[in-house]
């Protein structure tokens, strides 16, 4: 770690999994610490500066490269940086972490069957249906994170759970920098 440079968390698993849930929450704590910190969650940049793409291979890889690149300015100006986004490709995450200083990949790891059972937005049930195409999970890959840095489990450990292990994380990595 290299301590001039904010920590960037980045959160990855299914749509459902509870990604935003997890890094906003880990947000908050941070600021309650003193940190600066910003979220860049998959959903919200593809209403502002990832606005236009879509769900192919390209286009999400074109997403996380730009999400890669504003992390990447962020955490060199001493912000922890939270990104909520699928990233589904093994290839996409190998491209952030050689891109970003302190990266830190969170698999938040959910069985699909409950992700789609939570289907909080209705994806799932259109995915199904067909209504929705390349749906990460259902219709287009998710590759699971070989190495990352945390895995979280959403269906078992408790939000609170998941989040002091995220803290905890970044203190000994912090002590041990
Ligand atoms: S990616 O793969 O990293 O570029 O995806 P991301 O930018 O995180 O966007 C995922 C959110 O988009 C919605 N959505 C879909 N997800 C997956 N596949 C398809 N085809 C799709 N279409 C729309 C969905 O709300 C995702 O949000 P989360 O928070 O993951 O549920
Ligand atoms: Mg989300």
């Amino acid at each position: 770690m290299n301590s001039t440079y904010g920590s960037v968390l980045w959160f990855t698993g299914l749509s459902g999994a509870g990604k935003t849930t997890t890094a906003k929450s880990v947000e908050k704590k941070l600021r309650e610490r003193g940190r600066r910190v910003e979220l860049l969650d998959g959903d919200e940049l593809r209403t502002t500066v990832c606005k236009g793409l879509g769900f192919s291979r390209e286009d999400r890889i074109e997403n996380v490269k730009r999400i890669a690149y504003i992390a990447n300015l962020l955490s060199r100006n001493g912000v922890d940086v939270l990104v909520s986004a699928i990233s589904p490709y093994k290839e996409m995450r190998d491209y952030a972490r050689q891109q970003i200083q302190n990266y830190i990949e969170v698999y938040v790891k959910c069985p699909l069957h409950v992700c789609e059972m939570r289907d909080v937005k209705g994806l799932y049930a259109k995915a199904r249906a067909g209504e929705i195409k390349n749906f990460t999970g259902i219709t287009d890959p998710y590759e699971e994170p070989e190495c990352p840095e945390l895995t979280l489990l959403s269906s078992s450990a408790t939000l609170d759970q998941n989040v002091q292990t995220v803290i905890t994380y970044l203190e000994q990595a912090a002590t041990s920098s």
